[in-house]
């Protein structure tokens, strides 16, 4: 802004540079020397006041209009995250010595889980913990409508996918399969077989109790070839379970029990089952007094699951198993209730370091 008197012209300009070390920007008007512009006026001539006047009113704006324009840039700045458990603008804090913290024990099982199946050749990947529909369910072929949805009752965000549906913090591992699927479809071409394990967090809408979490952990397994047969699939379950266990079991054979089962996305299905370590397949409460505990869902990956990936299923066949890997660690160190992992009880964590 440029005005046409001098005097105005010099303190517009000196308060222009004082604005900016100004720590209460408001300050600005209560300036000495635009009041003393102000006290001038009644000392002008008359014809010469309105000019002065009104330029005077004008620098008044000019300054007005910088201060609520640093108020709002102000209040534009990011909000503070109020619930971080430090000042971000203090200095960093000293950390704990590490005799203090141990890795979580379902990190340190995971990590377990990953290296003796990568040991056996599988690949590792991530799942993720927002999901659509058309994974969770559509790709693993539970038409819309299908009774057995039911089983997955998960959360749901406002927020919806393509089609409107909301999206999901998946049930299970499985919503992987499709894009394990799909990615390792070249892999088959060259001959090579898809063979990927994806330990990761699920969720569930679940009645909590010693056996159920609503947030848990699930290893999924594919594997696809050409003449793969469930006897593989029992092989390589059971190979891997006895090294897991191998340090508890103390060169015992392992016990477990193939049942058939009902999944949408094998065909055929079947459930896993160990014998229930707390008892001796006596019976106690943490089997429900069956004397075995269900580990793990299984069987060779339906035609249409396989199809929806693009892989010819009269040329491929496959196996898929997902196992909860809360159970897999509870069994193994016979911790009573799966609630203990995200209590945060350091008593409980302790016993792991
Ligand atoms: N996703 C199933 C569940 O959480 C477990 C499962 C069963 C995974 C069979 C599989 C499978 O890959 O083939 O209940």
């Amino acid at each position: 802004m440029n005005y046409q008197n001098s005097r105005i012209t010099e303190v517009a300009e000196l308060l222009r540079q004082r604005f900016a070390t100004l720590e209460v920007k408001a300050d600005l008007l209560k300036a000495v020397e635009l009041k003393a512009l102000y006290a001038e006026i009644p000392t002008l001539a008359a014809e010469d006041r309105a000019a002065f006047g009104g330029e005077l009113n004008q620098l008044k704006q000019e300054l007005l209009d910088l201060i609520n324009a640093s108020q709002e840039a102000a209040e534009a700045l990011p909000a503070l995250d109020v619930t971080a458990p430090f000042d971000i603008n203090s200095s960093r804090p000293q950390l704990l010595p590490t005799t203090s913290g141990t890795v979580h024990p379902l990190t340190r099982e995971i990590q377990r889980v990953a290296d003796i199946f990568g040991r056996m050749g599988f690949e590792i990947s991530e799942s993720r913990e927002i999901d659509d529909q058309y994974h969770m369910f559509e790709t693993l072929n539970f038409p819309k409508g299908h009774p057995a949805r039911d089983d997955y009752d998960t959360f749901m965000t406002v927020q919806t996918d393509k089609d409107g549906e909301p999206l999901i913090a998946p049930a299970h591992t499985s919503t992987m399969q499709n894009r394990v699927l799909t990615a390792g479809k070249a892999k088959l071409e060259q001959g090579e077989a898809i063979a990927v394990v994806i330990p990761d967090r699920v969720f569930r809408n679940e009645d909590l109790d010693a056996r159920h979490e609503h947030t848990f952990y699930q290893v999924e397994g594919v594997y696809v070839a050409k003449g793969v047969h469930a006897g593989m699939l029992v092989a390589t379950l059971q190979t891997f379970l006895q090294e897991y266990y191998s340090e508890t079991l103390g060169g015992k054979e392992l016990d477990v029990r193939v049942n058939p089962f009902y999944f949408p996305f094998t065909e055929p299905s079947f459930e896993f089952a160990l014998s229930c370590p707390f008892c001796d397949k006596k019976g106690c409460n943490i089997c429900s007094y069956e004397g075995w505990i269900e580990l793990l869902g299984c069987g060779m990956i339906h035609p249409n699951v396989l199809t929806a990936a693009g892989i010819d299923p009269t040329v491929y066949t496959g196996f898929a198993w997902g196992c909860g890997i809360d159970r897999l660690v509870m069994m193994k160190y016979g911790i009573e209730d799966v609630r203990h992992f995200e209590s945060a009880k350091l008593e409980f964590l302790r016993q792991f370091s």
